[in-house]
């Protein structure tokens, strides 16, 4: 364990004070919940928007729908891009509806009105019947927040906006070394998942769940909580940081050899013979051969990334609702929104992303082998197709905790100290949203 990447819950300034607010049911159900969260939270937050992979030419544009409205963003003529309420500022018509195009103008399918890139009103039927005068030119769709980072394009619906690398921070520092802006989106699933967003947030709060729900990981990820180091951010970001190629210190014997580490190790030339009874060494001895061979091998990201990166789990949250999990072959995004209409669904979005390493052409992903292309998205009904295994499993246990949460007999929760993260999250949700205890019973 080196200190400069496992701090623990030692660190104050990343442990911050938690009062115990009850994590009260109705936040799952109730509409004047999700009404609040939409004003208060979502209305108001940075949103990976797409990818830049998508806007490679001026007059290409994305689309993302969030709750009941939708944002476009453009690439423009001098290479920026910039965003866009989907919405025509005629009468309110949406303008784009499906995921990507290119158009070098946007045109209104209700009485054809015509916006240029730089959502400007280019043309109006009988411009001149105005009581203004002819808007064309004039007129514009409304902008919003538009910024990059990493291989994504981010939008924020808030006028008054923080900066996005500083609302990202420390995320831009601690994770620069992986060259994410290099990586290719290999997988992009989305689901319809039926419980409230917060339970899947919930979920990737807290490690509390892996010797349930993943059991296999112990093999090969140290899921042991005293041994993992989690910390909490002002902005409301937090990390949980877990030794890979390590088995975990919950196993009654953690040195025994495990199939996967010895896999590992001779993947980089290393002899499993070195290692009997001694598998917790295993990591250290990889992070070396990486840093030896890796270079070689074409895996030119591995330079700047620290020993630890080459071996760890490095598992971001970002306020409020999306997942950034970095492994040392690439990273997920694992992110639920708010249903439109219905607070005991949500849409769940599962991507995976992945380095150039030479001469690779397929990958290993969370649903298998693919392509190492830029992926189409999937939507997949829920139940009928896969998430990504291990996605499987955290959806597994969502809906039948959406029913309990309506339960009479549940009453606000009893937290462990592992799952700090889950508490200090609705803490702040309960602050943003000003709302704090139960609400009357007729709120709905
Ligand atoms: S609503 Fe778009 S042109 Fe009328
Ligand atoms: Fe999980």
């Amino acid at each position: 364990m080196t200190k400069e990447h496992f701090l623990g819950r030692t660190l104050e300034a990343f442990d911050p004070p938690v009062r115990g607010d009850a994590i009260t049911g109705e936040r799952y159900y109730a509409k004047s919940w999700a009404r609040a969260e939409w004003r208060h939270v979502f209305s108001k937050v940075w949103h990976i928007g797409g990818m830049l992979a998508d806007l490679e030419e001026p007059g290409d544009w994305i689309t993302h729908n969030l709750m009941r409205d939708s944002v476009m963003m453009i690439r423009q003529e001098d290479g920026s891009v910039r965003a866009f309420f989907n919405a025509c500022i005629h009468r309110g018509n949406r303008l784009l509806w499906s995921d990507m195009g290119s158009n070098e103008r946007i045109t209104c399918s209700y009485h054809g009105w015509q916006f240029g890139k730089d959502g400007t009103l280019l043309f109006a039927q009988d411009a001149e019947d105005f009581p203004g005068g002819n808007p064309c030119g004039k007129a514009h769709l409304t902008e919003i927040a538009c910024a990059t980072w990493g291989p994504f394009v981010w939008f924020n619906m808030d006028k008054d906006a923080t900066p996005l690398h500083e609302w990202l921070a420390p995320l831009t520092e601690q994770l620069a070394g992986y060259q994410m802006e290099t990586m290719t989106r290999v997988l992009d699933v989305r689901c319809e998942i039926p419980c409230n967003w917060k339970i899947i947030r919930d979920n990737f709060n807290e490690s509390y769940h892996l010797p349930t729900l993943h059991p296999e990981l112990a093999s090969f990820i140290d899921d042991e909580y005293t041994d993992t180091s989690f910390e909490m951010y002002p902005s409301g970001h937090n990390r949980m940081v877990q030794k890979g190629c390590h088995p975990s210190k919950r196993l009654d014997y953690p040195d025994a050899m495990q199939p996967l580490i010895e896999d590992n190790l001779r993947e980089w030339g290393l002899d499993p013979a070195d290692f009997v009874d001694k598998a917790t060494e295993a990591r250290r001895a990889i992070q070396l051969a990486k840093r030896r061979l890796g270079p070689e091998r074409g895996f030119r990201h591995f330079d700047t990334m620290t020993d630890s990166q080459l071996t760890d789990y490095y598992h971001y949250t970002l306020w409020p609702n999306t997942t950034i999990t970095m492994s040392p072959d690439g990273f997920q995004i694992l992110r639920s929104e708010p249903h439109p209409t219905d607070p005991e669904k949500c849409i769940f979005d599962h991507w995976y992303l992945m380095p150039p390493v030479d001469g690779r052409n397929e990958v290993v992903t969370p649903v298998g082998v693919v392509p190492f292309e830029h992926a189409e998205r999937e939507v997949v009904i829920y139940g009928e197709a896969t998430l990504g295994y291990v996605a499987d499993q955290d959806m597994s246990v969502a809906v039948g905790q959406q029913q309990g949460l309506h339960s009479m007999g549940y009453r606000g929760g009893i937290i462990s100290g592992q799952e700090k993260r889950i508490q200090r999250f609705h803490e702040l949700l309960n602050d943003a949203c000003g709302i704090h205890g139960a609400l009357p019973a007729d709120a709905d």
